[in-house]
């Protein structure tokens, strides 16, 4: 058997509305042989559904490349579904069957090919807070074969066809830097069209164009009204498409239930104003008004290349518990991001409120102190027509617990389901070992990335804040590569970060860029421009990411460059140093790592990487440039910061890491550097004091230097301050802080003290590449070929992961009882793996395979496998 199977465009299954001149098309081989390498593939495209017109018939293509191949055809046409089908070869000359057919769709292609008009409710001196109803009836004698309707929005919007929900996407046309950038989503609505008269409904909310963010009366930061850009278009089977409806003047609005809506405050309703029939063709519409058209720039739209945000679990809460202040509240036992849904039955014209937070206080009192100034509050004024089911549309919550009043007792807690919300990406890893709060931890870490995930990658779910925070994106990128497919989140808001990148070079503290002018080019955080697009390429292989972005990272790499009097130093400027670091003075957010040294090191760190990138993209004179610079940088660095003898002038966990880490020391002074940082542990406890710079990468450091045990004491201390800390209090998310919640039952201040913030979870990067042994190299990214090393250490004794690769499913289980070692690894077809033992010596070798030379000990302590699955056991020595 060999096959090729789940062929993909741009990492999307029947992608519609897509932009892109050449997209990339990628598939996976199955096959019950193992050592499966492609040795030659065939790609064919069509533009129609029978196979007979062709745009592009690769031929046989002799090549192992299965992902993102190039679709080099003639050029698409816009709205318009395109057939693909593949083949391959195996090397042992095994042919596939053509894949079942699949498709892509393209979108609305140039932003000339827009007709619609921009229309609005809003008056921009009233900043009506109600969100306006917008409806338009067409009539069709005929109902097209297909149907599709691209629309995007100023603020947020929801469409409805002939009563019916269009799409189950949330928060549309999502976060992105608006006066660059705003996308427009693709709906097929085929289903949902009649002949005759046929209604759409728009609502429209405020969202985070024309909401508030950041601080109470900052508002309104693109934009003063809300609107509506919308096209219909029918096709027949020849792939003709004429438009059935478009946004204009001939739309009416009115005032619709949505009293406010905001991303922090939550949400008022008033069942009582609902026009019951206003997605119905017979409803009376005098007392509605005609819309006003605007004049907005369309050369800013561009299709969604993001997944969807929409509702991915529902939770029932699994307590109702009456706080000792009087509260009745209900336990959903996660910490999460999303909404409740209700069913009410209470008289017209009562208000139920649910108020979401995430923690209850020493006593078990309902605790919204941390949320600063977001109120996450939901009101409903009941219609009073026996059981109302409400779901909000534009704000969302983070929370566990939510507090009730105004529901007619006895509280019944059946009515109540929360919804998950985030951007709906690709789980891809599985995790579990034998230490059950390491495995409550990752369970958390990814919690986390959910919670946070929401259309840009932000810093928690809760508060005034949920804003795009370059730094935490940035450490938390490898976790997240691992345990999500994320790449189409990032392609979306590395854009977004390049858009509001300055001409300088320098990078915002958030993107989309939201505060001051000020806030611009801290280390650490403006990196995010160069390792996020490099962390992309090594886990996906997508060299088109590094190439777009490659001028937003040489920009960023220039601005340091050309900052202060040395060009082999960046010391000037903000920075947020080591954010949260325990050694912090009293008072202060900025842990004792010299902000100067920091800087540097990033500085060498970014540099590097961007020569690595110019090396990857061809940019030969690039990468001799930044490769010089990288060496002077360094050498400025050793000069400035470590002795003659090896010594270290910054005496932080922090400072070790990163010297470490970012490889700035000479080679004969990493011992020193190693055991300088394990004394400062040690010095501790146990226990680590690094913050949001040094913590991503503590225990890497330890382990890649020969300090595993000390790395593992600290993944598994259980005390203050640790990643396990926060598990003995209970937590189901990632903290903001090491102690959060505190040994005596208080909090952190509450100005600063979210309780899903995933910076501290990108240990997890860790526990898969070292712990699990999963690494991808450098030399071939995207795991077409990998390392499986698998690192045991004290207190662990088995460890299972899967990771689904692009090319499919990598498994590594360890197991390590008394002194024997055994390892089980999955290769996918199509790529090759470094199987390196841990153990340096053993006896008593095993393995379900034949490897030529292994018994005779050539391979030593290292083996090259293909595909297939492996079992190796052993004695250690
Ligand atoms: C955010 C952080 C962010 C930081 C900048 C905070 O308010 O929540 O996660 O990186 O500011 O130092």
């Amino acid at each position: 058997m060999f096959k090729v199977v789940d062929v993909r465009t741009e990492y999307q299954v029947h992608p519609l509305g897509i932009d892109v001149s050449h997209p990339r098309l990628s598939w996976r081989l199955d096959s019950d042989q193992s050592n499966v390498l492609q040795r030659q593939y065939e790609v064919e495209v069509y533009e129609d559904r029978s196979f007979t017109k062709p745009v592009w018939m690769s031929g046989p293509v002799v090549s192992d490349q299965s992902v993102h191949v190039v679709y080099q055809g003639e050029a698409l046409r816009p709205r318009h579904r395109y057939f693909v089908r593949v083949r391959a070869w195996d090397q042992r000359g095994d042919a596939s069957d053509w894949t079942i057919p699949t498709y892509f769709e393209t979108g609305m292609g140039e932003p000339e090919s827009w007709h619609a008009q921009w229309i609005t409710a809003d008056r921009p001196e009233t900043m009506d807070p109600v969100s306006p109803l917008l409806r338009k009836t067409f009539v069709l004698t005929e109902i097209p074969e297909t149907a599709r309707i691209y629309a995007t929005g100023l603020g947020l919007y929801e469409l409805y066809l002939n009563g019916e929900r269009i799409g189950d996407q949330l928060f549309t046309p999502g976060w992105t830097s608006y006066h660059h950038r705003l996308q427009y989503q693709t709906y097929d609505v085929s289903g949902l069209l009649r002949t005759g008269k046929n209604v759409l409904g728009a609502v429209l909310g405020n969202g985070w164009y024309r909401g508030e963010l950041v601080s109470p009366g900052h508002r309104a930061l693109w934009g003063k009204q809300r609107a509506l850009l919308l096209e219909g278009y029918g096709g027949d089977a020849g792939g003709t498409w004429a438009p059935f409806v478009l946004s204009d003047g001939t739309w009416l609005t009115h005032p619709g239930p949505i009293l406010q809506s905001e991303i922090y405050d939550g949400e008022t309703y008033d069942a009582r104003t609902e026009i019951a029939d206003w997605l119905t063709p017979t409803m009376d519409s005098t007392d509605w008004v005609a819309v006003e058209t605007l004049e907005y720039d369309k050369g800013t739209l561009v299709a969604q290349e993001n997944l969807p945000t929409r509702v991915t679990q529902t939770i029932g809460p699994i307590a109702v518990v009456k706080t000792p202040e009087g509260d009745t509240v209900l336990d959903f036992r996660q910490n999460l991001t999303g909404w409740v849904q209700f069913a009410v039955n209470a008289p017209r014209g009562t208000e139920v409120r649910l108020e979401h937070a995430e923690v209850l206080d020493h006593a078990g009192n309902f605790y919204t102190e941390n949320l600063r100034a977001a109120r996450q509050r939901v009101t409903y004024i009941t219609r009073g027509e026996g059981t109302e089911h409400f779901v909000p549309h534009f704000t969302y919550q983070g929370f566990r617990y939510v507090r009730v009043a105004g529901f007619p007792d006895p509280i019944d807690p059946g009515a109540f389901m929360a919804q998950v919300i985030h951007t709906d990406l690709e789980a891809t890893v599985s995790f579990a070992c034998s230490n059950p709060m390491v495995n409550q931890l990752q369970k958390n870490l990814v919690w986390s990335q959910r919670g946070n995930f929401l259309e840009v990658p932000t810093d928690c779910p809760q508060r005034n804040e949920r804003l795009g925070w370059t730094g935490d994106a940035q450490v938390f990128i490898g976790t997240a590569g691992y345990n999500m497919n994320v790449a189409p989140f990032f392609t979306k808001w590395l854009k977004d970060l390049a858009a509001d990148q300055l001409p300088s070079g320098s990078v915002p503290h958030v993107v989309p860029h939201v505060l001051d002018d000020t806030s611009y080019g801290s280390a650490a955080w403006a990196d995010a421009a160069v390792i996020c697009p490099w962390t992309l390429y090594l886990h996906y292989g997508d060299r088109r990411i590094l190439a777009t972005q490659y001028p937003s990272m040489r920009a960023w790499v220039e601005y340091m460059r050309t900052q202060g009097p040395r060009s082999d130093m960046f010391s000037t400027g903000f920075h947020f140093g080591d954010w949260l670091g325990l050694d912090a003075a009293p008072g202060s957010y900025v842990g004792a790592t010299a902000i100067d040294l920091i800087a540097n090191a990033y500085y060498a760190y970014s540099t590097g990487i961007l020569a690595k990138a110019a090396g990857v993209l061809g940019l030969d004179e690039d990468e001799a440039t930044y490769t010089a610079l990288h060496r002077e940088i360094v050498a400025a660095f050793r000069s400035e910061y470590i002795t003659s003898t090896g010594r270290l002038a910054v005496p932080t966990q922090t400072a070790h890491v990163l010297t470490l880490w970012f490889d700035l020391a000479a080679p004969d002074h990493q011992e020193r550097i190693v055991h300088d940082l394990v004394g400062l542990i040690e010095a501790q406890k146990g226990h680590l004091t690094t913050g949001f710079v040094g913590t991503p990468y503590l225990l890497h450091a330890l382990s890649a230097f020969g300090a595993t045990t000390t790395a593992y004491q600290l993944l598994l201390q259980t005390t203050y301050p640790s990643w396990l800390y926060p598990i003995t209090q209970g937590a189901t998310t990632i903290w903001e802080h090491w102690d959060g919640l505190k040994p005596d039952g208080s909090f952190w201040n509450p100005d600063m003290n979210s309780f899903n913030h995933y910076a501290y979870g990108a240990v997890g990067d860790w526990l898969y590449q070292v712990v699990a042994g999963i690494r991808v190299t450098e030399d071939s990214p995207g795991f077409k070929a990998f390392v499986v090393q698998p690192t045991p250490g004290p207190g662990l004794d088995w460890v299972t992961m899967r990771y689904q690769s692009l090319y499919g499913s990598i498994g590594v289980t360890w197991r390590l009882e008394e002194q024997h070692f055994h390892l089980e690894v999955d290769v996918p077809a199509n790529t090759e793996a470094t199987v390196i033992f841990p153990h340096p010596t053993f006896s008593e070798f095993t393995t379900n395979v034949e490897i030529d030379g292994l018994r005779d000990g050539i391979f030593g302590s290292q083996i090259p496998v293909g595909s297939g699955h492996y079992e190796f056991s052993y004695t250690v020595r």
